[in-house]
């Protein structure tokens, strides 16, 4: 058994056409392929809410910032295919270029608030790319269901918005983050690290897991979060782009866990840049 590819939009509306004449109930999981269980996580959940699931392969450029991570980044198409085949999903459109961004393409949808900090401090532009991408997704599947990674916890917050916002008939379903056993959070980026630096990337989530007791215990995060910023460099990271203490609902930032809340950190380990948050149980709660 194999997955139908479309690479046109004519293509998917004909397909999208027919299973609404059937009135499915249609799931759209959009990636950029490289597909690991995270990706495959969403497609399980997206087949068990809807009739009808598409996943959607799309390295976006005008999310990355840079040519070179944009040149880098894995194409695994015909792997990808392969996986998603014994799942079931019903169809995967991998857009050619010009049927995302047809020549002449002026239109950027720009979410603020949620989008700002945090990924958007370090990455100009990159949730306007998403924000943009998915729109189109959106609007050219026509799907009543989408399925995130909280994994990606800002974008989940900035599509969200995006989709409420602009009034998109579309449900925006958020999917618990897979890890390996070490804990290590699934990513496409995970294949560019060397042995050394695999050994060393679980210590991230060891360090928010650490950080997210003493929050719930009632510590105020300017000190937790000096402590994990020092402890994250001391395992071996290079950089710490950030680890912030945000609120689960809104992302807003917090002194203390005093609501549901979630810890977000963005680490560079040589030169792969890792990103991860964990649940923070409110203090007292
Ligand atoms: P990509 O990085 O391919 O991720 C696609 C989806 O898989 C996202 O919703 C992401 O949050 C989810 N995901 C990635 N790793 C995961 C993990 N370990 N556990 C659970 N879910 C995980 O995110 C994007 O692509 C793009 O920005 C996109 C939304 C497709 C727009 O271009």
């Amino acid at each position: 058994m194999s997955v139908p590819i479309v690479r046109t939009l004519a293509g998917l509306r004909s397909v999208v056409a027919a299973w609404r004449k059937d009135k499915a109930r249609i799931a759209v999981v959009p990636t950029m392929g490289a597909l690991h269980e995270g990706h495959l996580s969403l497609v399980r959940a997206a087949l068990a809410q809807a009739d009808r699931v598409i996943v959607t392969l799309f390295v976006n450029p005008k999310q990355f910032n840079s040519a070179a991570d944009l040149a880098a980044y894995p194409r695994t198409e015909e792997e990808d295919a392969d996986k998603l085949a014994p799942l079931g999903a019903h169809l995967l459109y991998v857009p050619d270029a010009p049927e995302i961004y047809p020549p002449g393409f002026a239109t950027t949808v720009s979410v603020t608030g949620v989008s700002e900090g945090l990924c958007g401090a370090k990455r100009p532009g990159h949730f306007d790319g998403v924000a943009t991408v998915v729109a189109k997704l959106f609007l050219q599947t026509g799907a009543d269901i989408a399925f995130f990674g909280e994994k990606d916890f800002q974008q989940l917050h900035v599509v969200r918005r995006m989709a409420t916002d602009l009034d998109l008939p579309i449900e925006i379903v958020g999917c618990p983050t897979v890890r390996e056993a070490d804990g290590l959070a699934l990513s496409s980026r995970n294949v560019r690290l060397s042995a050394g630096e695999r050994a060393i990337a679980p210590k991230l989530v060891a360090i928010l897991d650490e950080a997210s007791g003493s929050l719930s215990a009632g510590a105020p995060a300017a000190s937790v979060l000096e402590a994990a910023n020092r402890s994250i460099l001391a395992a071996g990271f290079r950089e710490v782009e950030y680890v912030e203490l945000r609120s689960e609902a809104d992302l807003a930032p917090l002194e203390r866990a005093d609501r549901p809340a979630r810890l977000l950190v963005a680490a560079w380990l040589g030169e792969t840049r890792l990103i991860d948050n964990v649940v923070v149980q409110p203090a007292g709660g």
